[in-house]
């Protein structure tokens, strides 16, 4: 057995919540849901750190404007605090250069990285995942036991399609899902939650497409402002079937 799959659950310890940002298809606002969640939950007084699985894209750092910080060594490494949140991001690792790596590779990349990450204690782990359900996605699976994943999908029937795979397959594999969120909606006669009732996973809720994001990104109180964080902030806060704050509290 690899004994960096020991280091890990260790490493993991002191974290109350692990929610792994996923989704079927590229640019449905993973990252974005991702990197706002994790503010949310910041400004709401609680403990929680980000983490940016995308080795091909990653660009939480982006829209969070993080350019000039970096980890600390110390028995591992210590991610850096901004916003306070504890940020890591494989962009520490490969830069800006592009890094086209193999299924095995990605699972070493990312053993290596939770074995060395040392987030102490947190009530929330965001994970910023891929698109899609590949390696980095099973490797969560396989690595993080407690992760819970939130699904973010948008009317499109592409999109759609692509999600009930990913609920099917959750499903299958007995994952535990918070729910979906519904990005990017632009007609108010989409079905969304009616096509997906049928998974029985909580449909948490939908943002707008909100035309003034992209002028917002790298800039966090701008970001905070736009509809979409208001938006998702209800998801979060108010919600009666968000989990999140909840169960952290209990
Ligand atoms: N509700 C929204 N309204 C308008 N634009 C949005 C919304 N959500 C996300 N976007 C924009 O869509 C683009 C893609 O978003 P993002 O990078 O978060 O998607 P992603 O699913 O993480 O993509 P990838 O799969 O490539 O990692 C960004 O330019 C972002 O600003
Ligand atoms: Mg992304």
């Amino acid at each position: 057995m690899d004994p960096r799959l020991n280091i890990v659950e260790e490493r993991l310890k002191g974290i109350k919540r692990l929610i792994a940002v996923s989704g079927g298809k590229g640019g449905i606002g993973k990252s974005s849901i991702a990197s706002a969640l994790t503010l949310i939950l910041s400004k709401s007084g609680f403990k929680v750190g980000l983490l940016d699985l995308d080795f091909w894209g990653p660009s939480t750092h982006i829209i969070l404007g993080i350019d000039d910080i970096f980890p600390k060594e110390e028995k591992g490494i210590i991610p850096p605090e901004i916003y306070g949140i504890k940020f890591m991001s494989i962009i520490y690792y490969v830069g800006d250069e592009p890094f086209p790596l193999r299924g095995v590779d990605i699972s070493n990349a990312t053993i290596e990285l939770l074995a060395i990450t040392q987030w102490g204690s947190l009530d929330f782990l965001i994970i910023d995942m891929p698109p899609g359900m590949g390696d980095a996605t099973l490797d969560i699976i396989r690595l993080m036991k407690k992760a819970e994943f939130l699904i973010v999908t948008t009317q499109s029937k592409v999109t759609l399609e692509t999600v009930k795979k990913i609920l099917r397959m959750l499903k299958e594999l007995e994952i535990s899902i918070l729910g979906i969120i519904e990005n990017m909606k632009i007609t108010d006669f989409s079905s969304v939650k009616d096509q997906l009732k049928v998974f029985a996973v909580p449909f948490l809720g939908e943002i707008d497409f909100d035309k003034n994001l992209e002028s917002s990104i790298g800039n966090t109180d701008k970001l905070l402002k736009t509809d979409f964080a208001q938006n998702l902030r209800k998801i979060v806060l108010n919600s009666p079937v968000s989990l999140c704050i909840r169960s952290v509290n209990s």
